[in-house]
C-alpha cells in the first residue's frame, strides 16, 4: 500500500518496491518492411530491402518480407493486439517509398497517406499514442543507385522525406525517431560478414560515409520539427541508438575498452555532446590510420565548425535500442574480428561474451545481460547530463517454443534494472519493447521470433495469437509491476 501511494503522489524520480511509477510508459514496436507486406501494392515501389530479398545470392534471397505479417491490410488487428495489452506507445515505422514512390516529394502517395493515417487515427482511437521512426532501413532503391547513403546529398533528399511526413502527421504523431540505429545500418549494411541490404562489402570506407551523412540527414530532419511543427504541436524527436555496455576482460585493458565502447558509439557525440564533432581520441585514431594506410584523408570524414554547430543539440530526449553486452579484450596475433559486433580490427579489440551469460537457443549474438542496460542509462546521464531517456527497443529472438519462459525473464530482469535506473534518479520515462508481433528479422528471415504475439505465418489469414510473455507483459503495464506472480514465470530457466 505504501509503494502504491508513494508512486503515485510522488511527482519526484522516486519510486519504491516494484512498481514503476504512473507517469512511465510502455509501449512495444515493429517496422516497415518487417511487417507490412503489400510491397507492390499501389504505387509503392521497390526500396533496398525489397530488391536485396529478391536477388540471388543473398542470405534472404529464399525468404523475403513481401506478404510478411501482412499488417498493411491487417493494420486494425495490430492495433487491437496493441489495445489488449494496455499499451502506451506504439512505435512503427513509414515506408519511405509507400509515401514518396520516387523517393522524392515530387510525388505523394495518396494510398500510402491514408495507410498511415488509418493507422495512426485507429491508434489514437485506442488511447496509444504512436512513436514513429520516419527510416527503419528501407531506402528507395531509387536513391540508392544514386549512392545512397554514400551520397551527400541524402541529407536533403532525408529532410525533404521527413518534412512531407511532419507536414502530413505531426498533428497527431507527437514523438518521433528519425533514424533507426546509425550503427546498425551503416556498419553491417557495409560489412564482408553480415548480410544487410545494400550488401555493399566495404568495411573500411562506405560505413564511415554513411555515418556522417546519417547524423547530418537527422539533424536537417530535427531542425526542420523543431523550426516549424515544434511551436505549434510541442512534440519530440530524437533517433534511436542501438548500444551494448561494454566492460573490459580484466583491468589492463580499460583504455582499450573505453576506445571499443566511444567507437561504437561515435554516432552519438555529434548529437549529445557539448563539444559536438566524433569523439576526439576516435577522429585521431582515424587520421592516423588512414595516413599509415595510404589514404589522402581520413576514412572517418570529420565535421567542418559548420556542421558541428549544426548537430550538436539536435535531440529531444534519447531513444535507446539495448539488446546485449559484450566483454572487451585485445586481439590474439593473426586473429580476425569485425565491427561492429565482432570487435574492431582498427582497434585491435576483440568483442566477447561473458562465459556467465546466457545466450539464446537461436539468436547467436543475443546474450542476457540486463544490468548492460542500466549501465549504458548511468553512462548517459554522466557523459551528456540528465536527459529523458526513452527505451526504444529491447527484447529476446527465440526459435518460438511455447510457452516463452525466457522471453517474460528477458523482460523481468530487463524491467527491474529500469526500474532500479528510475531509483537512481535517471530520467527514463518508457519501456518500448521489440516487437509487439514476430516480424520479418531481416537475414535470419522468419526463424526467428522476438513478438509478445506469435504471427502464424502458415495461416493466410496471419493469426496473431498471445505469447505467454505478451500475457505477462499485459499483467505488468495494470499493475505497473514489474516482479508479479505469473504462472508462466518459472524459476528453472
Ligand atoms: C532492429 C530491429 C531488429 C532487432 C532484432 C534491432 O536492431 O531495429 O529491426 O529486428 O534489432 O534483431
Amino acid at each position: 500500500m505504501r509503494t502504491i501511494v508513494l508512486c503515485f503522489f510522488l511527482t519526484s524520480q522516486v519510486c519504491s518496491g516494484h512498481k514503476f511509477p504512473p507517469w512511465f510508459k510502455f509501449g512495444a514496436a515493429t517496422s516497415s518492411y518487417q511487417i507490412e507486406g503489400a510491397w507492390n501494392v499501389s504505387d509503392k515501389t521497390q526500396h533496398i530491402w525489397d530488391t536485396y530479398c529478391h536477388s540471388s545470392g543473398n542470405k534472404c534471397s529464399n525468404v523475403n518480407a513481401d506478404e510478411g505479417a501482412n499488417s498493411y491490410y491487417q493494420w486494425r488487428d495490430d492495433i487491437q493486439a496493441a489495445a489488449d495489452l494496455g499499451l502506451d506507445y506504439y512505435r512503427f515505422s513509414i515506408s519511405w517509398t509507400r509515401i514518396l514512390p520516387t523517393g522524392f516529394p515530387n510525388k505523394i502517395s495518396d494510398d500510402g497517406v491514408r495507410y498511415y493515417n488509418d493507422l495512426i487515427n485507429g491508434l489514437l482511437e485506442k488511447g496509444i499514442e504512436p512513436v514513429v521512426t520516419i527510416y527503419h532501413w528501407e531506402l528507395p532503391q531509387s536513391l540508392q543507385d544514386l549512392g545512397g547513403w554514400t551520397n551527400e546529398l541524402i541529407r536533403t533528399w532525408f529532410a525533404d522525406y521527413a518534412r512531407v511526413l511532419f507536414s502530413l502527421f505531426a498533428d497527431r504523431v507527437k514523438i518521433w525517431l528519425t533514424i533507426n540505429e546509425p550503427l546498425i545500418m551503416c556498419a553491417a549494411a557495409y560489412s564482408e560478414h553480415t548480410a544487410m541490404a545494400p550488401g555493399v562489402r566495404d568495411p573500411n570506407y562506405g560505413a564511415f560515409l554513411c555515418a556522417k551523412n546519417t547524423i547530418m540527414a537527422h539533424a536537417h530532419a530535427w531542425r526542420i520539427y523543431d523550426e516549424l511543427y515544434k511551436p505549434k504541436y510541442h512534440g519530440k524527436v530524437s533517433l534511436a541508438s542501438q548500444i551494448f555496455w561494454m566492460e573490459g576482460i580484466n583491468d589492463e585493458v580499460q583504455q582499450l575498452t573505453e576506445l571499443a565502447f566511444k567507437l561504437n558509439v561515435m554516432y552519438i557525440y555529434p548529437i549529445f555532446s557539448k563539444r559536438g564533432g566524433w569523439p576526439v581520441e576516435i577522429e585521431e585514431i582515424f587520421v592516423e590510420l588512414s595516413k599509415k594506410e595510404g589514404y589522402s584523408s581520413s576514412r572517418l570524414p570529420p565535421f567542418t565548425d559548420e556542421e558541428r554547430e549544426f548537430v550538436k543539440g539536435t535531440y529531444d530526449y534519447f531513444g535507446l535500442n539495448y539488446y546485449t553486452s559484450r566483454l572487451v579484450r585485445p586481439t590474439f596475433d593473426g586473429e580476425k574480428t569485425y565491427w561492429p559486433f565482432r570487435g574492431s580490427p582498427d582497434l585491435g579489440a576483440a568483442l566477447v561474451p561473458d562465459a556467465s551469460w546466457r545466450v539464446s537457443d537461436n539468436v547467436p549474438w543475443l546474450y542476457e545481460y540486463p544490468k548492460g542496460l542500466r549501465h549504458i542509462m548511468e553512462w548517459i546521464k554522466k557523459e551528456f547530463g540528465d536527459i529523458e531517456i526513452i527505451i526504444t527497443e529491447v527484447g529476446y529472438g527465440d526459435s518460438g517454443k511455447e510457452p516463452d519462459h525466457k522471453r517474460i525473464r528477458y523482460h523481468k530482469e530487463h524491467l527491474e534494472q529500469v526500474h532500479l535506473a528510475i531509483q537512481e534518479g535517471i530520467r527514463v520515462t518508457g519501456y518500448i519493447a521489440w516487437s509487439l508481433i514476430d516480424t520479418f528479422e531481416w537475414e535470419a528471415g522468419y526463424t526467428v521470433k522476438f513478438g509478445l504475439y506469435k504471427v502464424d505465418y502458415n495461416d493466410p489469414s496471419k493469426k496473431r495469437k498471445l505469447r505467454a510473455s505478451g500475457l505477462y507483459y499485459a499483467d505488468v503495464i495494470k499493475s505497473r509491476d514489474f516482479d508479479i506472480k505469473h504462472k508462466y514465470i518459472s524459476d528453472e530457466l
